[in-house]
């Protein structure tokens, strides 16, 4: 048994103007869109509970109560399913224990950085785990999962990783990599969307993270960085040498649902692998390429 404090918190940063995917994304919120048959949000909700997160903290912005109302009771639907003998139990994962589900409001979307820290006071003086539910990992155990595991052992600050081409990693947070032991990375440094050849790793982080709650207080001093936004990444490096500070290398896949071709990708890639309806998916996209 661990004598680490355990993970019970996480927060969603939902809060996004999501401009990728306008105008759907214009009275929708971008964490709603479903792939296949599950919005962004209930995949995220999914693999937090599985990691034995306990609270979840939303921060969400105006146009983004829907995602609330996800996962509240909905009345009349289920009275008017119940009525007429239909199953209830697609809407399981949906169901949250009164007070495990607490939202905050980022008035002016300035950056994941900013959105983070407008959950301190409900994070409080706990390590507690971040998922950006527009980046849908899958894997068994799930990815937040394996950073718990991982936590037990080193503690400290941990961020989930993953290799791309190089050419790709001034999109992301790329990390400098010290030593490695199995998937786990000792983190020299970090930095925000690096020009190719400056970019010390092709490793990028990859949308979870546990992280000690002191990052709120260097949330709270910090100018903004790249693209004019308060970022987390610029936080967490100034954390790197006080804490422990690892990158996890997840054993999974991950599909980058910010993207509009990432969340294609996502769809067909679930699809063809339901019982329900892979083999049909299957068909289809074979009929279509070709053509
Ligand atoms: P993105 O960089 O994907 O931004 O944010 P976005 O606004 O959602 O989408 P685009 O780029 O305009 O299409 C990464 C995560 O951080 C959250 C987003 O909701 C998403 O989960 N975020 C970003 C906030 O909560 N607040 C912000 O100010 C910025």
């Amino acid at each position: 048994m661990s004598s680490r404090k355990p993970i019970r918190k996480a927060v969603f940063p939902v809060a996004g103007l999501g401009t990728r995917f306008l105008p759907a994304t214009k009275a929708i919120p971008k964490e709603l869109l479903p792939v296949v048959d599950r919005p962004l949000i209930q995949y995220a909700v999914d693999e937090a509970r599985e990691a034995g997160i306990e609270q979840m903290i939303f921060v969400t912005g105006r146009g983004k109560t829907a995602l609330v109302e996800h996962f509240d009771i909905a009345y009349e639907l289920e009275s008017t399913m119940g009525e007429r003998g239909k199953d209830l139990s697609v809407l399981e994962p949906t169901r949250f224990t009164p007070g495990d589900l607490i939202t905050v409001r980022q008035q002016v979307p300035l950056g994941l950085g900013h959105a983070i820290w407008c959950a301190r006071a409900i994070v409080g003086d706990e390590p507690f785990a971040i998922l950006l539910p527009d980046e849908l990992m899958v894997g068994e155990p799930g990815c937040l999962a394996q950073m718990v595991e991982a936590y037990e052992q080193v503690g400290g600050n941990l961020i989930s990783v993953l290799e791309v081409p190089r050419e790709e990693v001034s999109s992301y947070g790329v990390i400098d990599p010290g030593a490695s032991q199995g998937a786990l990375t000792e983190v020299r440094g970090l930095v925000e969307k690096p020009p190719v050849d400056k970019a010390p790793s092709n490793k990028i982080i990859s949308g979870r993270y546990i992280l000690q709650p002191e990052v709120m207080r260097t949330l709270e001093n910090q100018e903004t960085g790249a693209g004019g936004e308060i970022q987390l990444t610029d936080a967490m490096a100034a954390m790197i040498g006080d804490q422990p500070f690892h990158a996890v290398t997840f054993a999974g896949r991950r599909f980058d649902c910010g993207s509009k071709t990432g969340f294609v990708e996502a769809t067909l890639a679930l699809a063809l692998e339901r019982d329900d309806m892979g083999a049909d998916v299957r068909r289809i996209a074979e009929r279509l390429l070709a053509q």
